[in-house]
């Protein structure tokens, strides 16, 4: 095991469809050496917990999955929530609210004290509200509780644009801001493949209006249609999770669109940022038009009434 894997733990709280496939990724692709699951329904916890371990023994790669108390979470390097009601196809992801902060009153009250070091990485629904309110239950610095925000929808934005262009992904920088639901915005004005602008780069004729709205709709309503088939999505967020957990126990300092407090906003909302072992290094300015700048706006405001509705 390398040196920088020791005694790092990432603690996991449920360990449903999210939770485990999250965990599995960190079995296969091994940053620590233990992960800890939580979960209240302890039968199913046990049989993840076994057949986990069961994952880590072809490679002997030094990770061990665990089940765990709240209070063993709370000494964790990361704490990851992932525990809370789902959509049901044709469900709104802001519906999940009262339901899922229930569960993160519980799960931060049951954790008292919490590792002063810890980054706390909320991936529940509706992410960005939960994460707000994370800041306030957990009592950690602001700079240590994010939530994985737009990373996924702009993951899915550079998939989509790279089979258009006939370019790798990874040769796409493409941001999708403000909310993991369906105010979330497309940050068009900075798209480059390469270093060319968007418009410059696809055949000549292409970038129009219906193509940019026929994108924005398929990054939108992307996990709608999966959770149509399926009945939720796992395997694009826990690897989104897992690679976050990476950046941070390895203070990677990639660059990538998480929610995080924005104080000029008065909300969380995802922008891009430096992420590292403390969690939101440092906000990293972008330069958004006018329109952006506008949805931007519209976006932060939706979220704020939102969160003027909960009563704490
Ligand atoms: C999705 C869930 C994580 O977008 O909201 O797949």
């Amino acid at each position: 095991m390398d040196e920088q894997k020791l005694n790092r733990t990432i603690a996991i709280f449920g360990c449903g469809e999210v939770g485990a496939t999250l965990a599995y990724t960190l079995v296969l692709n091994p940053i620590c050496n233990e992960v800890i699951l939580v979960d209240p329904k302890t039968d199913l916890l046990e049989a993840q917990v076994r057949d986990l371990n069961d994952a880590t023994f072809r490679g002997n790669n030094g990770t061990r999955v665990r089940a765990g108390t709240p209070r063993d979470a709370a000494q964790a390097d990361i704490i990851v929530i992932t525990a809370g009601a789902k959509q049901k196809p044709g469900e709104s992801r802001l519906s999940l609210l009262s339901r899922n902060l229930n569960i993160l009153r519980t799960i931060f009250s049951a954790m008292q004290p919490i590792n002063p070091h810890a980054i706390a990485l909320l991936v529940a629904n509706p992410v960005d509200i939960l994460t707000y309110f994370a800041r306030k239950l957990s009592g950690l610095p602001e700079s240590q509780v994010l939530g994985t925000g737009t990373t996924l929808d702009s993951a899915r934005l550079r998939g989509v644009l790279a089979q258009r262009a006939e370019v790798a992904p990874n040769s796409i920088d493409a941001y999708v801001l403000g909310e993991h639901g369906d105010s979330q915005f497309i940050a068009w004005s900075s798209i480059t493949i390469g270093t060319t602008p968007l418009e410059q780069a696809l055949p000549e004729g292409h970038f129009t209006p219906n193509f940019k709205q026929e994108i924005a709709e398929h990054t939108r309503g992307a996990a709608a249609a999966i959770i149509a088939s399926k009945g939720c999505t796992a395997y694009g967020i826990g690897n989104i999770a897992a690679s976050i957990c990476k950046y941070i126990l390895y203070d990677v300092r990639c660059v990538r669109p998480l929610s995080y407090y924005q104080p000029d906003l008065e909300c969380c909302l995802s922008m891009p940022a430096v992420i590292g072992r403390k969690g939101i290094v440092r906000a990293m300015p972008m330069r958004l038009d006018e329109g952006e700048r506008r949805e931007l706006e519209a976006c932060a405001g939706h979220l704020r009434g939102v969160i003027d509705g909960v009563e704490m």
